[in-house]
């Protein structure tokens, strides 16, 4: 079984493949209409399940037309609205689900609900974003990065803001990707330190430093995310602000990143509050190609699970 469950639980050499694959199949239909299938159809009489238990705009259209343009089929479903919701268990849920379709892509809070989904379900399961990870969105930065500069290998991503899922999965990929990344934030919103660890293991330099302007020196990538995450408590917001205003990413804080630095939020995001707007739709901005680039990555990523 062949689940994508994170980017530092899938093997180095497939997620390098999986990037190419995107790009290629990306080329291949280029100037199409969204809607027109793909020449190849390697999704051809599967099924696919799509289970939200939070919100999504991306993760949700972007996975749905990727299966169509592949030739498969895909149902969207709300968490509240299955029995899933409402008492069933996830193991049940999984094995029914099994009888049914060929992969399941889960959104959920617990990254033990996704494990414990993976563990009974006889089909592949894909994380589509858990309190703790967002793996599918840094597979599509990946492709974005790579598109716009080449390869990300030895390049300076700097993180600013909360030390979140989207976060970690940036972690997870300076590991298995080699590149290095710079953490700024305050001290109170630090990300978990085993994926800090867990990088600097496989090679790659990780900094903390709380001085964003210090951080983002010589930055290739500039990345921020919203300060509250659909899991934040609201009643945290507040404090959570105040906490993080000194790490906006506004143009100040990208005069510091290289001239050719680009900047990316995986959105939905609070303009002008973790970013400015004239940094969202400035020249280093690429937020709308990483948003196209979680389809064609998703894709690629549904047909390492299946195997076609
Ligand atoms: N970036 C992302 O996952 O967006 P959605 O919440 O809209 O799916
Ligand atoms: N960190 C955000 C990402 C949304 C795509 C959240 O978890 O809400």
């Amino acid at each position: 079984m062949t689940h994508f469950l994170d980017i530092n639980t899938t093997d180095a050499a497939d997620l390098r493949a999986m990037i190419d694959q995107a790009h290629a199949m990306k080329q291949a239909r280029a100037d199409r209409p969204r809607g027109a299938p793909d020449d190849a159809q390697p999704l051809a009489g599967r099924m696919v399940a799509l289970i939200f238990e939070k919100p999504s705009t991306r993760t949700r259209v972007s996975f749905d037309v990727g299966v169509r343009q592949m030739g498969g089929q895909s149902m969207v479903l709300s968490g509240q609205d299955m029995q899933l919701g409402h008492g069933e268990t996830i193991a049940d849920t999984a094995r029914v689900l099994s009888r049914y379709v060929d992969l399941i892509m889960i959104r959920t809070f617990e990254e033990a609900t996704l494990h414990e989904m993976a563990e009974y379900a006889s089909v592949p399961v894909i994380n589509g974003l858990t309190n703790r990870t967002h793996p599918c969105q840094i597979m599509a930065d990946i492709l974005t990065y790579e598109e716009h500069r080449g390869p990300i290998a030895g390049r300076k991503v700097v993180w600013s803001g909360d030390g979140n899922n989207v976060f970690a999965s940036f972690a997870h990929a300076a590991g298995q990707f080699g590149f290095d990344l710079t953490f700024t934030g305050p001290a109170t919103l630090d990300p978990e330190m085993c994926f800090i660890e867990e990088a600097r293991a496989k090679g790659v330099t990780v900094e903390i430093e709380r001085d964003p302007a210090k951080a983002v020196a010589g930055a290739d990538l500039v990345v921020t995310d919203t300060w509250v995450s659909m899991h934040d408590a609201q009643s945290a917001r507040e404090r959570r602000h105040n906490q993080l205003r000194p790490y906006q990413v506004n143009e100040a804080l990208m005069a510091h990143a290289k001239p050719d630095a680009l900047f990316m939020h995986c959105l939905p995001a609070h303009r002008d509050e973790e970013a400015t707007s004239a940094v969202m739709d400035g020249p280093h901005s690429v937020v709308f190609d990483e948003a196209e680039n979680r389809l064609h990555a998703q894709k690629a990523v549904m047909r390492y699970c299946l195997g076609v």
